[in-house]
């Protein structure tokens, strides 16, 4: 691979994991689109920054524009083994998976000048490298090498990411529904995406059988 791969999907589909696998197998890094969007909600939140304003994305973009200036920039690191958010020294990424985030990050994430930065924030990022999301196949990397489109139901899902959380199934379940309809105008697949159901294999099954795409 010298090039891009990129791998969306819906919510706990398996994304992350799965991108982890390929990008160790292939050596390269991958970038969390995600991580990105949660950091951005996190820092709205700490600023009592809300998302329901027509001047909330440029008021949001603003204030990560000034911590930028200031030399205090967020920044993704993109480790195979697993993405990381960083604010000067301080390593944010434990405050970004949590309840809180989840139901607040897909009204950040409708917000133009929002997606705008998150898109410059990996295009500055030199190939080769595996970009994991909703829209990077779609709209971000259309140039990529190879895309995948990972899916599952909404229970197989629930059942994974229940495993992460504080919550009980029936409510992850509803929260996942929920993200589902918000996120929904940014996640569909592209057209030449490779369609995978996670629910159909394990962890090492889904990577053996993106990695037998990447190598055909
Ligand atoms: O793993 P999960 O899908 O729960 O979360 P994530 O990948 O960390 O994405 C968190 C949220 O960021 C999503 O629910 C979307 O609202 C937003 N997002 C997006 O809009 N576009 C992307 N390329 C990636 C994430």
């Amino acid at each position: 691979i010298n090039g891009i791969v990129t791998i969306d999907g819906v919510a706990a589909s398996g994304k992350s994991s799965v991108a982890s696998g390929v990008a160790r197998a292939l050596e390269i890094p991958y970038l969390s689109s995600g991580l990105l969007y949660r950091a951005a909600t996190w820092a709205a939140l700490e600023n009592g920054l809300t998302f329901d304003t027509p001047e909330a994305g440029r008021s949001l973009t603003a204030l990560l524009g000034s911590w930028k200036e200031g030399g205090q920039p967020l920044t993704l690191r993109p480790l195979a083994g697993g993405n990381q958010i960083w604010q000067g020294d301080h390593d944010l990424t434990e405050l970004l998976h949590t309840a809180q985030i989840d139901a607040q990050v897909s009204a950040a994430a409708v917000l133009p000048e929002l997606r705008g930065w998150v898109n410059a924030e990996l295009q500055a990022v030199t190939p080769p490298f595996l970009a994991e999301g909703r829209d990077m196949g779609s709209t971000v990397f259309p140039q990529a090498e190879y895309k995948f489109y990972l899916y599952a139901t909404p229970r197989v899902r629930a059942e994974r990411r229940v495993l992460e959380r504080q919550q009980d199934l029936e409510s992850v379940e509803a929260a996942l529904k929920l993200r589902d309809e918000r996120d929904a105008r940014q996640s569909a697949p592209a057209p030449d995406a490779v369609r995978i159901d996670t629910g159909g294999g394990t962890l090492p099954e889904i990577i053996a059988q993106v990695m037998g795409h990447l190598s055909s």
